[in-house]
């Protein structure tokens, strides 16, 4: 790790991020806006903002006082070198795996290797869970070949979202209902399938993960679901506001960039932005408005294959992973820090949140680590 995090250092920062792995919220940091520089120092004896100053009962190392971030007894020191390491929440993000085949079966091998290698507490499944049109009800066969079978040796939840393709008609997505199926799935049976309903939301330590239904959001504006996707945008918001945790992460089915055939939200399949439904002008329009500078990172699939979009929507960092089973090619030119460029290449990403730092691993089905990078709060 300590050789990954020197390579990280190496890598240009991040746009739009606080780059590296220090930030001027940190203390002990020598290289921020410093506290034991004598401009502004916390040391300066002259500085009434002096964190030393004995006689200064704003002082951080007055040994007498509450607050001080050097008393050793101080359960919220953050100089105490005693406090305990953050606890890492670590998990995979793969998408589009619904297919049962060869590819899909690689990338859950080489989901295991890494796992037991570095630690995987639950898997993220970005949608187009079952290819072509979803599962007929729980005791569909597919369950077993597509989903059971091939993450048999992965013992974690998995957190689902629900693709176009998990929507029945033809994998337009236009049966909406019929995703709710993998919903029932969950409590009918014995698994590591988790997903208490269309979207929801789960927390682990502290980060808390949004699981949106974009497939759902794509026919805004058709009778009944047009309020469904009010209620969704409701309860989005709630959420936020009422988030406690340190990092927020979104995930859904469809991007907001991509580099693939299906492109950005607004412009999907090259089309214009004012084709009805078929763009995604209501998903943009939805994430611009609702989710876009409130959540540190949203991960999606459609397009499959692996991205880490340069541009953010307002902040949010934007990451595509749909390899999980089957490729499609890079055709698009939006800018990006990396993304797969071998048409052959499936695969997953490996995300580790370790107090305020995230690192984001692209791994492939060979298990071979072909990117990552960082970022701190
Ligand atoms: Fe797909």
């Amino acid at each position: 790790m300590t050789r990954l995090l020197l390579l990280l250092l190496v890598l240009s920062p991040f746009p739009g991020c606080n780059a590296g792995f220090v930030t001027a919220n940190n203390d002990d940091d020598l290289v921020v806006p410093d506290d034991d520089d004598s401009g502004s120092d916390d040391d300066d004896a002259t500085d009434p903002a002096d964190d030393d100053d004995a006689t200064d009962p704003a002082d951080d190392d007055d040994a007498t006082d509450p607050a001080d971030d050097d008393d050793a007894t101080d359960p919220a020191d953050d100089d105490d070198a005693t406090e305990p390491p953050p606890t890492p929440v670590r998990f995979v993000a793969l998408g589009d795996t619904g297919e049962g085949n060869a590819d899909q079966a690689l990338v859950a091998t080489a989901m295991e290797t890494v796992c037991a290698a570095q630690g995987c507490d639950f898997a993220l499944l970005l949608g187009d869970n079952f290819y072509d049109v979803g599962v007929d009800d729980v005791n569909d066969p597919l369950w077993q070949t597509h989903f059971e079978t091939p993450y048999q040796n992965l013992s974690m939840p998995f957190y689902p979202t629900l693709g176009n393709h998990d929507g029945g008609a033809g994998g337009t997505g236009l049966d909406v209902f019929a995703g709710n199926v993998q919903v029932a799935y969950t409590t009918s049976t014995t698994t590591n399938w988790t997903m208490p309903d269309r979207y929801y939301s789960h927390i682990h330590e502290n980060a808390q993960f949004l699981s949106l239904d974009t497939s759902l959001m794509f026919f805004d504006g058709f009778p009944i679901i047009t309020s469904l996707v009010d209620d969704q945008e409701t309860w989005l918001a709630g959420q936020l506001a009422g988030s406690t945790s340190e990092w927020k992460i979104a995930y859904g089915p469809h991007p907001y960039l991509s580099n693939g055939p299906h492109g950005n939200a607004g412009n999907y399949e090259g089309l214009p932005s004012f084709t009805p439904y078929a763009a995604g002008t209501e998903i943009k329009d939805f994430m611009d408005t609702n989710l876009c500078g409130n959540v540190d990172l949203y991960l999606c699939g459609h397009d499959h294959s692996r991205q880490w979009q340069v541009n953010t929507c307002a902040g949010t960092e934007l990451v595509v992973s749909g390899g999980g089973a089957k490729r499609t090619d890079i055709e698009g030119s939006n800018p990006v820090y990396w993304q797969d460029t071998d048409p052959d290449m499936e695969g997953f990403v490996w995300v580790e949140i370790l107090g305020g730092t995230i690192t984001l691993e692209f791994w492939n089905k060979n298990a071979v680590m072909e990117y990552t990078g960082s970022w701190s709060k």
